[in-house]
């Protein structure tokens, strides 16, 4: 009879209101904002939310967690969902679980709600995260079942005082925090229509970007970046500030049909600048300071765990082993990698590392080559000798 509502201020989330009140005999319904950084102000939210008719309306800044816990283990697993979607949306929604969960505790609420629809990931996400987090918990969707077209809910919304959205609303979906955006429906849905300039924020056109090229220098810990151009900086403040550096370079944007765990191909545009660049710099450290077996190995895993990610896993027996893997070699990660941003492109120019596995004295080709080239011969003669056997046998 109490249930805590994720609560984003739009038109959706905010028909759920009256809509678990009238339709599904919802006593009180606490909604629940979180602060992941998407940068807009959550106070006409909080109001927006009691005008539609909730009891309470929660705020909460989960940006340094959504940081530490979501998107820097991501960053130590390379992860990219098809090679290449860094997953900015798929790491918010197990950290809104969990608000969701602790704030039902909390109110004493028996069950939570989200506005997702019935096509999409976000829901496989919620969901399969809040019966991990709390398995007695109802999750309600009433986006899932309510069957009203857009237009429809619009006009629901309107007779219980909620306000048709002024600017008659872009037709683009979009879902933002700290870690980008993701932007998919309208015009986009035809894969071969190129996306308009408009659609972007974090990134400029490259008709834009600065004639120079600019260098920043990441300096990661353990796998985990703590310095930009040799400042320490705490992880939120990291973030904001290379989204800018990366952005206005017009680097970090994304164009790709996925497939989306209900079957369904889409098309998404995705721009998130600064964790792309993360985790290009930190591959790239991974390859100086990583032995060769290691590292191949560790691709597999990072494939699985960018599919656990996007899959809603998350909070998985599967996502913790993982981690101990990863956690395992990233203790020698640690360096700083040199990244020049020029017209659209991230370039890696330069690293280095304390724990570097690179032996320049085996890598030269000058006098000071230590490497003993005539062992080459024998290790090919081994190296060779299945492929000799198999040659002599096929030419009879
Ligand atoms: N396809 C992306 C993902 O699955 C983006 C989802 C965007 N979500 C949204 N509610 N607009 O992570
Ligand atoms: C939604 O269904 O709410 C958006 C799309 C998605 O979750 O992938």
């Amino acid at each position: 009879n109490k249930v805590i509502l994720a609560y984003s201020g739009g038109v959706d989330t905010s028909v759920c209101i009256p809509y678990l009140k009238e339709e599904w005999g919802v006593q009180d319904v606490i909604t629940l904002a979180a602060d992941l950084g998407q940068g807009e102000e959550l106070g006409p939210i909080q109001k927006k939310a009691l005008d539609s008719g909730a009891l309470e309306s929660l705020v909460e800044n989960g940006q340094e967690s959504f940081v530490v816990d979501y998107a820097f283990p991501a960053i130590r697993a390379n992860a990219l969902y098809e090679n290449r979607y860094p997953l900015a949306t798929a790491l918010a929604r197990p950290l809104i679980a969990k608000m969701l969960v602790e704030a039902a505790e909390k109110y004493g609420a028996d069950a939570v709600a989200h506005g997702c629809t019935g096509k999409g990931n976000d829901q496989v996400r919620f969901d399969v995260s809040i019966a991990a987090l709390n398995p007695s918990i109802k999750v309600l969707a009433p986006a899932r079942e309510w069957g009203m077209s857009r237009e429809e809910t619009i006009a629901y919304g309107e007779k219980f005082g909620i306000p048709t959205p002024v600017k008659k609303s872009s037709p683009f979906s979009i879902d933002r925090n700290l870690l980008g955006r993701s932007i998919e429906a309208g015009p986009l849905e035809d894969p071969m229509t190129e996306p308009p300039e408009e659609i972007f924020v974090m990134t400029k056109a490259i008709a834009e970007t600065p004639n120079e090229p600019e260098y920043v220098e990441i300096g990661f810990e353990k796998g985990t970046p703590v310095t930009l151009n040799g400042n320490a900086l705490g992880p939120v403040e990291l973030i904001t500030q290379l989204n800018e550096i990366v952005g206005n370079h017009g680097v970090g944007r994304i164009d790709m049909i996925e497939n989306r765990v209900v079957g369904i191909k889409s098309r998404e545009i995705y721009e998130s600048p600064a964790l792309l660049v993360l985790i290009q710099a930190h591959r790239d450290l991974e390859s100086l300071t990583l032995t060769a077996d290691v590292t191949q190995y560790k691709r597999n895993i990072e494939e699985s765990y960018a599919n656990l990610i996007y899959q809603g896993l998350w909070y998985s027996p599967l996502k913790g082993a993982l981690d101990a893997f990863i956690n395992q070699t990233q203790e020698r990660v640690s360096g700083v990698v040199r990244v020049k941003l020029f017209k659209g492109n991230a370039m890696i120019v330069g690293r280095r590392s304390e724990n570097s596995i690179y032996a320049p004295s085996l890598a030269t080709y000058t006098s000071e080559d230590t490497f003993d080239h005539k062992a080459a011969e024998g290790f090919i003669y081994i190296w060779g000798l299945p492929t000799r056997v198999w040659s002599e046998k096929m030419r009879g």
